[in-house]
């Protein structure tokens, strides 16, 4: 493993709007996330780990992972599917289920007892998705337009197959369960959940215009495209309450193949219609131009946490990003890669010390190695 030597205190750079460092917000000061108050500003990003067992449960280690990064500002957890239909990949846990949820005490207790605070992602794949994840289900969408590509399989990496277009009905029962599985993520011990809006999902599939060609009042129009997320999202905070909630959207970011056309218009009428839910928190993705996502900030009068770096870039985020972004209005900044090389990540960005590197190659590969055996910097 490399490393980097930069903290957060190093930095002399001057921000995008020429803002003077030192009387900015630091990633160490403390912030009110909708009355949970956070230590700092360092949000663990979602990762998908694919360690969980064949039912969809949590386990030990999980609890073993999360507990060793419980000095994040916030943690949000990997992609848990909210409905069976909605399971992504092999191997990832879910809250579709009362079993599901019961698997996720320990995590969160683990989380709260180490002084951490943790709110679970909800992630429905919708038509990134493949029979042999879900026990022969096929994968369900907006419309029956296969992603490109392929995907994760206990068999290896298989074409995406065409998913069953989702009925009028359907559509308001997939949106409902994002609800029913925040439900029980509460019940469970979470402090709130996510909703995956991002990254070519299936709420990311419905504001798409390729992979949406409804016909229905679920497409075509950015009134329509936006409808599904804020149904799913209401849901949620029907069911929880909406300091409990928040939402991951990905602007222009492509994957999985969804186009979205308009895509500044279509993001900033779905944050209209977000705003007076009272949610906890939008969490962007840099995956669009800065023009774009600093008209979002200025039209998100809410929590903004940023995560700075492209998904599957070169290089993960890191605290140059951070102070770029705390200083165009962020209020929190997440970190995926360096959380999972760094489980003490605060301590070095705020001490100044090295950052240890991922290993890719282990992301996904199951098991302990890779996943819990990253050491702290100081003993
Ligand atoms: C192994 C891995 C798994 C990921 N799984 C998810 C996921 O389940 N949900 C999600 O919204 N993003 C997921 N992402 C994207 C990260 O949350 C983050 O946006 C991305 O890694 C860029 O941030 P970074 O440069 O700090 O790593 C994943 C990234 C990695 C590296």
């Amino acid at each position: 493993m490399t490393s980097q030597t930069f903290g957060v205190q190093d930095l002399t750079l001057t921000s995008v709007s020429g803002s003077n460092v030192d009387s900015m917000t630091q990633l160490h000061d403390s912030y009110d996330l909708a009355g949970l108050t956070l230590p700092n500003r360092v949000v663990m990003a979602p990762m998908t780990r694919v360690r969980s067992n064949p039912e969809g449960l949590a386990t030990a280690s999980t609890a073993t992972y999360y507990a060793q990064r419980a000095s994040a500002g916030l943690i949000v957890s990997e992609g848990v599917h909210p409905h069976v239909e909605g399971q992504s990949n092999p191997l990832t846990p879910g809250l579709a289920t009362d079993e599901q949820a019961a698997s996720w005490v320990q995590v969160t207790d683990a989380v709260h007892n180490h002084g951490g605070r943790i709110f679970a992602q909800l992630m429905h794949g919708g038509r990134v998705g493949h029979p042999d994840n879900t026990g022969g289900l096929q994968p369900v969408g907006p419309s029956a337009v296969a992603a490109p590509g392929r995907g994760f399989t206990p068999k290896g990496p298989q074409d995406f197959p065409t998913p069953r277009a989702l009925s009028g009905d359907e559509v308001v029962e997939h949106a409902a369960s994002y609800g029913e599985a925040a439900a029980r993520g509460i019940g469970a011990g979470f402090d709130g959940v996510e909703l995956h809006g991002a990254n070519g999902y299936l709420i990311a599939q419905f504001l798409s215009s390729n992979a949406n060609l409804r016909t229905d009042s679920y497409g075509g129009s950015i009134e329509n495209r936006v409808r599904f997320a804020v149904e799913a999202t209401a849901g949620a905070v029907e069911k929880v309450g909406g300091h409990r909630v928040g939402i991951r959207l990905s602007p222009d970011s492509g994957i999985w193949g969804v186009e979205e056309t308009e895509s500044r218009e279509l993001y900033l009428a779905l944050l209209e219609q977000l705003s007076p839910l009272g949610l906890a928190y939008v969490h962007l993705e840099a995956t669009t131009d800065d023009d774009t996502l600093l008209a979002l900030r200025k039209a998100w009068d809410g929590t903004l946490i940023m995560n700075p770096a492209r998904p599957g870039g070169p290089t993960p985020a890191g605290p140059e990003d951070a102070r770029r972004w705390l200083d165009n209005g962020a209020d929190l900044i997440s970190f995926g890669r360096a959380f999972i090389a760094n489980p003490d990540l605060v301590e070095r960005l705020r001490d100044g010390l090295p950052l240890a590197e991922a290993d890719p190659a282990t992301f996904y590969a199951g098991g302990d190695r890779g996943y819990i055996d990253y050491p702290t910097y100081r003993a």
